[in-house]
């Protein structure tokens, strides 16, 4: 799309990007891996969650759905009002909140049993990648676990952003205890193969 350089990633740029409906991310449905995840022995316990960049709330939702309890956040105020609405509209009880993630207020910190990623890591500029991580871990709770599926793929440009399998679980696993890291199955059919699913235990 554009490079990392000459991309100012600000709210007004996400912003403009929903209000144009110009949002090819957006897979009108949740995360089918998340979806297999939820569904099968795997699955983990419900409890508090972070979704991060939650866009319109498809994740968040399904989590929320499952007996999770949901904070989604995100930059545009046009992707948490739809989130919002979705969630009224299904009597779910999530939380939607338009915050930048890296200027989050101390209250979340370490208040998270899981925090959720799906396409957040490969919208920020990638010279925010180890301030993610760091995020990651200030936001959950010792034992506190990060469930993430990445886009792994490797078209210039972006957003969004390419990223090694190699880069991925060095950078997570220099941080967390891996507790598992997978190709996804179940993507959909223009991430198939480039999608790894992983779960990460803060430790320390
Ligand atoms: C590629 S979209 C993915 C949305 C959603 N996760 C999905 O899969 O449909 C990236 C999202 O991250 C949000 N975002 C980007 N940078 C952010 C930041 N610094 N803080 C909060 N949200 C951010 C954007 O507004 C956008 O909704």
């Amino acid at each position: 799309m554009t490079d990392d350089a000459s991309v100012p990633l600000t709210t007004t740029f996400w912003e403009q990007r929903y209000q144009d409906g110009k949002t090819g991310w957006d897979l009108g449905q949740p995360a089918p891996p998340f979806v297999a995840l939820l569904a099968s022995d795997q699955a983990p316990p419900p409890g508090r969650i972070a979704v991060l960049g939650a866009g319109s709330g498809q994740d968040a939702l399904l989590f929320a759905d499952r007996g999770f309890e949901v904070v989604g956040f995100d930059l545009a105020p046009t992707a948490i009002a739809t989130a919002t609405q979705a969630a009224r509209d299904r009597q779910l009880a999530a939380q939607f909140l338009q915050r930048d993630i890296f200027n989050l207020e101390p209250e979340f910190a370490s208040s998270f049993d899981y925090v959720l990623e799906h396409t957040c890591f490969c919208a920020i500029a990638p010279a925010l990648r180890s301030d993610y991580v760091q995020l990651v871990h200030w936001l959950l709770r010792p034992g506190g676990e990060l469930i993430a599926l990445f886009w792994a793929h490797t078209m210039p440009g972006g957003p969004p952003f390419g990223s090694t399998v190699e880069e991925l679980h060095q950078r997570f696993t220099a941080q967390f205890t891996l507790v598992s890291w997978a190709k996804a199955t179940h993507s959909v059919p223009s991430r198939q193969d480039a999608e790894y699913l992983g779960r990460f235990r803060r430790s320390d």
